[in-house]
């Protein structure tokens, strides 16, 4: 089948990766606009921009594209989804429609309501005014939130209300939405949608901070690791009956049916389980370890869920090895950003046994290294080892990724 590949990061460079591994062919697979490690393994069209829909519909149609895999969430908002699907081609990704509940914070929270999904208890705010009240009734810590895609930047939790504060000013203008804090650990469950019925993969564990012990301002996700040993036996049974149905059912409910992945942000606590967050497509950097583990092929678990046939689909099978990420961030990420400068050694890296390097950009969140192992201990081992190779005038990484769950 010929598979289009939107997308430029780490994730969909796993998403590739994960497609050869369970049996796609890599001439049918191409990427836009791709980078340069997904480019060494498959072709790559660089010129296309993933965030026009006129554009993608009709390079998909030129190229006989039979179905469109989304990696981002700028394209899912921008469209892209329905122009495609308006032109006949299977995709797996959310309309922009129902990609509203990542892109609206307030879409999210009203669509729980109505499903009776349990989240923690927010404000919504239009003004500085009303943020500060907010804050004064809801207490310390802070939590705030802009009500928009800020590219992980958006959220805030901290005891001091002035930094609260200045955050609310700078994304007053998307609406903020002040939250109840949560404490307990966090689960990214993710679950395959084709519109009403769901299927889960595999759960993993995010580091959003920047530093080491949860340390410095949130990021896009700075490691990760599959499974999740510490949790109870039918936690992933009772997200799909408690968070993940009742909220596909909602949507298909308002008319926009989510085909696609619902990535389920989680807080277990001790009075049960809190949506933190929905997006609306593959975690960065779950999805490097969540699909490294993947057994069943990747292609048609996809292409049922983006054609309405996921109820005829045996669940996913993940492979009992333990897998272990860790980022690559260049100098100043998240706060500022480098000049573009040479990395070099991920070969050497990718000679470690278990280990693959999934690329993203020259700046920011750079590549993420991606081990796996029998035991977390190997993994860590195996990826730690990896990293050590890499050079990058500058470049940073957390050191405890997953050094808990390895004790
Ligand atoms: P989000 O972008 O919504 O996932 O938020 C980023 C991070 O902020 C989460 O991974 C949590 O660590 C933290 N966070 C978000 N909401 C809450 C909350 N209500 N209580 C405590 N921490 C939160
Ligand atoms: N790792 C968090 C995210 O993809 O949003």
């Amino acid at each position: 089948m010929k598979i289009l590949v939107l997308g430029q990061g780490a994730r969909e460079h796993a998403i590739v990766k994960s497609l050869l591994r369970t049996g796609t062919e890599k001439n049918d697979i191409l990427v836009a606009p791709g980078n340069g490690g997904i480019a060494k393994q498959v072709v790559c069209e660089t010129d296309l921009d993933p965030n026009n829909p006129l554009d993608v519909s009709k390079f998909a149609l030129e190229h006989e594209i039979e179905l469109a895999i989304i990696g981002p969430e700028a394209p899912l908002v921008a469209g892209v989804s329905d122009a495609l699907r308006s032109q006949g081609v299977a995709v797996f990704g959310p309309s922009k429609l129902a990609a509203q509940l990542e892109g609206s914070k307030s879409f999210a929270k009203q669509v729980m309501a109505a499903a009776g999904v349990p989240t923690a208890m927010a404000r919504q705010c239009k003004t500085l005014a009303e943020v500060e009240q907010a804050m004064e009734d809801f207490g310390t810590p802070f939590v705030l939130k802009a009500d928009g895609l800020a590219a992980g930047k958006g959220v805030i939790v901290t005891d001091d209300a002035k930094a609260a504060l200045d955050h609310a000013a700078q994304y007053i203008s998307m609406g903020i939405l002040v939250e109840e804090f949560l404490t307990g650990p966090e689960v990214s469950l993710f679950f395959l949608s084709d519109g009403v019925s769901v299927m889960p993969l595999s759960p993993a564990q995010d580091f959003k901070r920047a530093f080491d012990l949860d340390q410095g301002p949130n990021t896009g996700g700075m490691g990760a690791y599959s499974p999740l040993p510490w949790l109870d036996e039918n936690f992933v049974q009772q997200v799909e009956d408690t968070v993940a149905l009742p909220t596909i059912q909602e949507l298909a409910r308002l008319g926009a049916p989510f085909v696609g992945l619902l990535y389920c942000g989680l807080i277990v606590t001790d009075r049960g389980i809190r949506v933190i967050e929905f997006n609306a497509r593959f975690g960065d950097p779950e999805t490097q370890v969540v699909l490294r583990r993947l057994i069943t092929p990747l292609e048609s678990l996809l292409y049922k869920a983006a054609t309405g046939h996921l109820d005829s689909s045996p669940e996913a099978t993940f492979s009992p090895d333990k897998a272990v990420t860790v980022v690559l961030a260049s100098e100043g990420y998240p706060t500022t950003q480098a000049d573009v400068r040479e990395v070099s050694g991920i070969e050497m890296a990718e000679r470690v046994k278990g280990v693959e390097v999934c690329y993203a950009s020259p700046v920011g969140r750079v590549l993420s290294v991606v081990a796996v192992g029998k035991s977390f201990n190997k993994a860590r081992k195996r990826a730690y080892k990896a990293i050590s190779r890499i050079k990058l005038d500058g470049s940073h990484f957390r050191s405890d990724i997953a050094a808990k769950v390895a004790e």
